[in-house]
């Protein structure tokens, strides 16, 4: 994988900005390797991608533990819990998953403060502004409180998580992406 990525990143340095322009077959192009490196760290995915691939699926993991307890979380019959794409039911399922999504959640708010990403219309990411620290900082914080939730195993205090959780998402949302697509980020 890292080779791959260093491979296009050496192509699109050679052969200039009329490749970096070529149209790609995915709906939503990942961004060049070579544009985004930056503190010896590297962003690939646009924010949508990063939020339909890390904060979206944790956080239902979360919610889900309003409604339904996670103890009683179990692999459906013949299903391989090693194999499982909902972690509820997974080998580290139960309350562990709903712990080990809120630990995601919380840990992955740095992922929206690394320099070099853009959002999917293509503007950067505004994380200068103070308001994206903020909102970042909350989201931190429910984390941090849905795993607090999560170790005391009390349904309760998952849906006050949740709460906070639905808030910070929805709070940097309001401000940067419920708009018309293009003025999104702006
Ligand atoms: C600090 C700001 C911020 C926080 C916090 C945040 N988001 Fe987002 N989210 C955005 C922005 C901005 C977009 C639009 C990105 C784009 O257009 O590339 C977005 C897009 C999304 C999308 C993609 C929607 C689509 O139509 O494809 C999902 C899903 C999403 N966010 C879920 C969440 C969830 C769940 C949380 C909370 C756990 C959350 N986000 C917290 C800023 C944020």
């Amino acid at each position: 994988m890292h080779r791959i990525v260093l491979a296009l990143a050496v192509m699109l340095s050679l052969s200039g900005p009329s490749l970096a322009q070529a149209p790609s077959k995915a709906p939503e192009p990942a961004q060049p390797a070579a544009q985004v490196q930056s503190h010896g760290m590297q962003v690939l995915s646009n924010l949508n991608q990063l939020m339909r691939g890390v904060l979206y699926p944790a956080s239902n993991v979360v919610f889900s533990s309003q409604n339904d307890n996670p103890a009683d979380a179990k692999a459906a019959p013949g299903q391989d819990p090693s194999l499982a794409t909902d972690p509820l039911v997974s080998t580290f399922g139960g309350w562990q998953a709903v712990e080990n999504a809120a630990l995601a959640l919380t840990d992955a708010s740095n992922l929206l403060l690394i320099p070099g990403r853009k959002c999917a219309n293509g503007v950067p990411v505004p994380m200068n502004n103070p308001d994206w620290l903020k909102f970042v900082q909350q989201l931190r914080d429910a984390g941090i409180k849905a795993y607090t939730a999560a170790q005391s195993k009390n349904q309760d205090n998952m849906i006050a998580a949740s709460d906070t959780l639905t808030e910070a998402c929805a709070n940097c949302h309001r401000k940067w992406r419920e708009k018309r697509p293009a003025e999104r980020c702006k």
